[in-house]
């Protein structure tokens, strides 16, 4: 948390930007408000924070984020994880407890873009063509 950063609503899509540091949470529509991170970065093979997707079956989408997974300890993280099929949107919250891992139930489409946000070190994308 810096001073300027911004965090956005993911409920209204409220944004606020941090003027000072207090150390509490933000928090907007009874949930935790999403740092917000313009830059997406593109992941390269040996990175942990690439996502991966196996099909299985007609209606599921396995996604893993990384491959030994990315950590998820209580400072670094997976918050969430999102796809997007032929333009519709789902998105998976996360805790440090879970696994970097994923199961989304849609009807398969020809394009899917996966993107995760990694509490330190912002958001990675992946764009797969099926
Ligand atoms: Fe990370």
């Amino acid at each position: 948390m810096e001073v300027g950063d911004k965090y956005k609503c993911s409920v209204c899509g409220n944004v606020v930007e941090l003027k000072e540091i207090g150390g509490g949470t933000l928090v907007c529509c009874g949930k935790e408000m999403d740092l917000e991170i313009k830059e997406e970065k593109v992941t390269s093979n040996e990175d942990i924070h690439k996502p991966y997707i196996e099909i299985r079956g007609e209606k599921e989408i396995y996604v893993k984020i990384g491959d030994p997974m990315h950590p998820m300890t209580q400072e670094h993280f997976i918050k969430w994880i999102e796809i997007s099929v032929d333009g519709s949107l789902y998105v998976k919250s996360l805790n440090y407890w879970d696994k970097p891992e994923v199961v989304f139930k849609v009807p398969l489409g020809r394009k899917v873009t996966i993107r995760a946000l990694c509490n330190i070190h912002g958001i990675y994308k992946e764009v797969y063509s099926l």
